[in-house]
């Protein structure tokens, strides 16, 4: 008898299982709760059986049956408890109303560095001019560096530049005039281009010189190419730069791969020409240094001097941003605490920059 009652409250709590998982809402689980534990539940039945067993077996058996009732009452409050957690989350959800017209958080924008500005805005000016960028490598050969510039090995002039040499007999590139003769090599004439890009010195540091620095040089090569043609274009581009008449002068020169040469100064905007760090004291700051390219140059790159003549610039871009934006120390543009701010859209020359040197 015991047994098959074992087996009886067995199927009552398998049944209760099944019932349990079956029910998705506190509603359905009650149901099924009072169904199955009830007086007609299966339960119940075996309760009513009790009556009918050997005087002996009715103790334990009406325990086990309370004891199962018990399992089973726990098991249904188990799924109770879950269930109202999951109905109280979903109405929490429910009730928080929706609003579109709320503003969306505020996502951090990064900026375009001042170096990046001058120079975009200086590939615009000169692509209207039909000028096209074009790049080279950083780590250069002594060939395209110096030799190929008119700058022979045991020149002089290759003292004017401290180069930081690599171990393969390489080196970090000086300027950018070595993409003068890549260019030429690649293009030929005639030509109009521009290349931007890092350049590095072997120096000590100090408000007006890094050892890592931005130039953009210039070149253009055809028939009948003068001065004159010089001049324009580079007093094109800082007028379109500095949206004024920028107060220049022009000083003779000597660079082995233009003849002849100049540099070209601007009036010091940091101080407004009265003299101060960043201008050495002079009220002047080279800027633009150029001539006319060497025949020796326009040989090295296949191009006859005899038909052909051109120009040449190398212009400071970081001394450019630092300029037009007032940044007195060029260590405040290397550095990773860059407090300018210049967005895209700013690239018409409104940026806010910082007019002093970072905090370090
Ligand atoms: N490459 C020169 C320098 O870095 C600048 C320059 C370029 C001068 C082109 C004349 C012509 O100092």
């Amino acid at each position: 008898m015991l047994e098959q009652l074992e087996k009886d409250l067995q199927q009552a709590v398998d049944e209760a299982k099944e019932a349990i998982v079956a029910a998705h809402t506190v509603d359905a689980l009650r149901q099924a709760e009072s169904r199955l534990t009830g007086k007609k539940g299966s339960l119940g039945k075996l309760l009513g059986l009790i009556g009918k067993l050997p005087k002996e077996e009715r103790g334990p058996a009406g325990k086990r049956i309370n004891d199962t009732k018990n399992q089973i009452a726990g098991l249904f409050a188990e799924h109770h408890h879950e269930l109202e957690q999951s109905a109280d989350k979903q109405a929490a959800v429910e009730s928080q109303t929706f609003d579109p017209t709320l503003p969306g958080p505020v996502v951090a924008r990064g900026s375009l560095h001042p170096v990046t500005v001058v120079q975009w805005e200086i590939e615009d000016i000169l692509a209207r001019l039909g000028f096209v960028v074009v790049g080279g490598p950083e780590m250069e050969t002594d060939y395209y560096n110096f030799e190929a510039l008119n700058i022979p090995e045991m020149h002089p002039a290759r003292d004017m530049q401290d180069t930081f040499w690599l171990d393969n007999g390489w080196l970090l590139r000086t300027h950018t005039s070595p993409c003068q003769v890549r260019a030429m090599e690649k293009l030929g004439p005639p030509l109009r281009v521009i290349a931007p890009g890092r350049v590095f010195r072997y120096e000590t540091e100090d408000a007006s010189h890094a050892n890592t620095f931005h130039q953009l040089e210039g070149l253009m090569i055809d028939r009948h190419i003068s001065i004159a043609n010089l001049i324009a274009v580079m007093k094109l581009i800082l007028t379109e730069i500095f949206r004024r008449d920028v107060k220049v002068r022009l000083r003779p020169g000597y660079f082995p791969f233009v003849e002849p040469g100049f540099e070209l100064d601007m009036s010091c905007e940091i101080c407004g020409g009265t003299g101060c760090a960043t201008c050495k004291k002079s009220g002047w700051v080279e800027i633009l240094p150029c001539g006319m390219v060497h025949p020796n140059v326009l040989r090295f790159g296949n191009i006859d001097p005899h038909e052909y003549t051109g120009f040449a610039f190398g212009l400071g871009l970081t001394r450019l941003a630092m300029m037009k934006y007032g940044v007195g120390d060029i260590r405040g543009l290397n550095s990773g605490r860059l407090r300018a701010i210049v967005r895209p859209e700013q690239r018409d020359g409104t940026a806010i920059v910082q007019k002093d040197r970072p905090e370090s």
